[in-house]
């Protein structure tokens, strides 16, 4: 079986190198040619963990392979899997499918009779169905079918994600292409009630309502957290109880300072735009956006709040990335957070493990600091932003002999609060009084 990736994104590499490792022969296809010369030399420009090996193996086995050629791509593919971006339109919810029909009509040509085009891009209600019609109109003669397999894996943990997943969804419109999908899952092993096979609209609505209900549970707990704050209750101890209920689960109950990622904003904002254009509107995700876009602002504003005169005082920021485990700054609350704390006076000396490359790249006039405790140094407030597990053990008397203030801020409820207090420094959490 021979597998073609279209798009060396995130998705595409991780199922692709997954794949791979699987047994079968892929070849990913990209048109950055910068990045196809590095993947080809064994250089994984995302940060994943464990993914540079899985892909050093297979191109040393020979069964991965990369290139900038459709045809060398394409040529007697089983699959084609579709993985470009589908990122939100400037100045709208909608996602913007350009990229995504631009590499379908580029790929046509070269398809051959029998060819599943699997669409692994996050995309909305009747994509596919656009895509057939694209493929049927440039080469009516040919024999193919088409396939919506969406993908669940989550940056930091995408190749147990792709290896293990909770389900493996495929929407089809033929026998053709669910024969082929089985075949392609079946190293997994997967259970039979965990592979779902349903209709091409199902499949893409199941992708974004799974989204859109891990972020709203993320966006309900952050707004209990603002409650307890309020009554002088404490969201570790209300959402551990609330998420022992079964029905309830406690996954993605943790309160923080904002959800943010390549994924659920703008997965959110492309599902309630689906909403309104179907005239069914998503009233709850619509606010889940709103409310969650706020929270980043406060989270600020509880920064400056400390200080009578923010100007010139120093925030120490750990974490850049939006989630640990992962290079990606995209729509993380660092990007809300640092400039609106600059725009107010305030200085920035910031470090993160994995994210300050990326994040040099879109935030300005931050100090970059070599380690938390260098971030520490002359600051007067350190703030927690990513739960990444060094700082979770990061020794707090050093922080305090480096800062020259006392005012820790916690924004993923990790320190140890005896630890923080031992040292002599003042712990703020989100969800605690
Ligand atoms: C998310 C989904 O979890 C994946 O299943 C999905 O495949 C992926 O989007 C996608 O559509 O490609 P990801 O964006 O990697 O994965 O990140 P998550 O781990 O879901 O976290 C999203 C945001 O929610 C982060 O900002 C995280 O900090 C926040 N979060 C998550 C919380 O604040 N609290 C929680 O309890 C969980």
């Amino acid at each position: 079986m021979k597998i073609a990736m279209i798009g060396t994104g995130y998705v595409g590499l991780v199922s692709g190198v997954c794949f791979s490792d699987c047994g079968f022969s892929v070849c990913c296809l990209d048109i950055d040619e910068e990045k196809i010369a590095d993947l080809k030399q064994g250089k994984v420009p995302i940060y994943e963990p464990g993914l540079d090996e899985i892909l050093k193996r297979n191109k040393e086995a020979g069964r991965l392979s990369f290139t900038t050629e459709p045809m060398a791509a394409i040529k007697d593919a089983d699959a084609v899997f579709m993985a470009v971006g589908t990122p939100s339109r400037p100045g709208g919810g909608e996602a913007d499918l350009s990229f995504l029909f631009a590499a379908v009509r580029s790929i046509t040509p070269h398809l051959e009779d029998g060819v599943v085009v699997v669409t692994k891009s996050t995309v909305v209600v009747s994509t596919n169905q656009r895509i057939y019609d694209i493929i049927s109109d440039l080469r009516p003669e040919l024999k193919f079918s088409v396939a919506s397999n969406p993908e669940f894996l989550r940056e930091g943990a995408a190749i147990k994600d792709f290896m293990e997943p909770d389900r493996v969804v495929i929407g089809v419109h033929d026998e053709q292409g669910e024969a082929l999908l089985r075949q392609l899952y079946a190293p997994l092993n997967l259970p039979d009630e965990r592979f779902v096979v349903t209709s091409l609209e199902n499949a893409e609505l199941i992708k974004y309502a799974s989204n859109a209900f891990l972020a709203m549970k993320v966006t309900f707990i952050n707004e209990v957290a603002n409650l307890c704050e309020m009554v002088g209750g404490d969201v570790l101890e209300v959402s551990r109880a609330i998420g022992l209920d079964n029905r309830i689960g406690r996954k993605f109950l943790n309160a923080g300072p904002g959800m943010g990622g390549s994924c659920f904003p703008k997965d959110t904002r492309a599902y309630a735009a689906t909403g309104v254009k179907y005239r069914a509107p998503q009233r709850l995700i619509e606010t889940v956006i709103q409310v969650n876009e706020t929270r980043k602002i406060n989270m600020a504003d509880r920064i400056l709040d400390v200080f009578e005169k923010p100007i010139n005082k120093t925030a120490a920021i750990l974490g850049i990335a939006f989630k640990p485990d992962t290079d990606d700054v995209r729509e993380a609350p660092s990007l809300t957070i640092i400039p609106r704390l600059i725009e107010n006076g305030m200085k920035v000396r910031a470090y993160d493990p994995e994210a300050m490359e990326v994040g040099k790249t879109v935030l300005d006039d931050v100090s970059w600091c070599e380690s938390a405790v260098e971030a520490a140094r002359g600051a007067d407030i350190l703030v927690v932003l990513t739960e990444w597990g060094e700082f979770a053990a990061i020794d707090m008397s050093e922080v305090a002999s480096a800062m020259a203030g006392d005012i820790i801020f916690d924004t993923r409820n990790i320190l140890p609060a005896e630890k923080v207090s031992g040292a002599g420094l003042k712990l703020m959490r989100v969800g605690a009084a």
